[in-house]
């Protein structure tokens, strides 16, 4: 019996603009009824599985948080017949645990983005809707994230509340003040409204948000992009053992 399995993407944040270790095959620029997606689509295979890549932020950066089109995106990636998405988050520690190299596997979020276009259904590329998002990320697909992360013994936060803010200026202490009586454990500028967006095409959403730097107030130390860049590169090496773990068990 030929059993298709969901066809995984994979989208890279800050610190992932490329897939190491991902076979090419072809890649593909893509202008969607909604405009050009961020970079071209990179369809590869990865341990074994079919997966497409997708640079956020384009390769190499370009597109601020608050820039980038995210319904190009994940109508691109629907067109291309992905059903699963992972999405790679750099973010700020807020709470306890929450330190630099952290990985939270988050199961809520909050929106504080402003501006942006954050719905298909805007009566006007298609008609008014409204999706529940009681659970923004996809449980199964976190879980199986989560056991991943175990079988390659990764230490991972598993759930947790995203805030995802503006940008691209970080916070202020009392901006972060409040987010963390809001409940949020981690705070980053692309979780919205790229979760939302996967759910109203019906496409499973799970994110490996990495912790980059302590939230504003929440260290001694000013935020710097150098320190951040530190921690990147080891950081993402470790979610990318996590994203093995999970496609070797598909
Ligand atoms: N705030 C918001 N977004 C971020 C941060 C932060 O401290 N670090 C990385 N992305």
């Amino acid at each position: 019996m030929n059993i298709t399995l969901p066809l995984t993407a994979l989208i890279g944040g800050t610190g992932l603009t490329q897939y190491p270790g991902l076979t090419i095959s072809h890649e593909k620029n893509v202008e969607t009824d909604l405009g050009q997606t961020s970079s071209p689509l990179v369809f590869g295979e990865l341990f074994g599985q079919p997966v497409v890549f997708l640079a956020r932020h384009g390769h190499p950066h370009k597109l601020p948080p608050h820039k980038v089109n995210y319904r190009a995106n994940l109508l691109a990636l629907k067109q291309a017949g992905v059903s699963e998405i992972i999405a790679v988050n750099a973010v700020g520690g807020i709470t306890e645990g929450m330190d630099a190299q952290a990985i939270c596997i988050p199961d809520q979020i909050i929106d504080y983005t402003h501006g942006r276009e954050d719905t298909f259904f805007d009566g006007v590329y298609k008609p008014l809707d409204h999706v529940d998002f009681t659970h923004p990320y996809d449980p199964v697909l976190s879980e199986k994230l989560y056991k991943a992360a175990q079988s390659k013994n990764i230490d991972v936060q598993k759930g947790g509340v995203y805030a995802a803010t503006q940008g691209p200026r970080l916070e202020t202490i009392a901006e972060i003040n409040r987010l963390e009586k809001d409940g949020c454990d981690v705070v980053g500028m692309t979780g919205m409204p790229e979760a939302v967006l996967a759910r109203e095409l019906n496409i499973a959403y799970a994110s490996l948000s990495l912790v980059v730097n302590k939230a504003a107030g929440k260290s001694d130390e000013l935020i710097t992009m150098d320190d951040i860049r530190n921690v990147l590169d080891q950081g993402m090496h470790r979610v990318q053992v996590i994203i093995a773990g999970f496609l070797e068990n598909k």
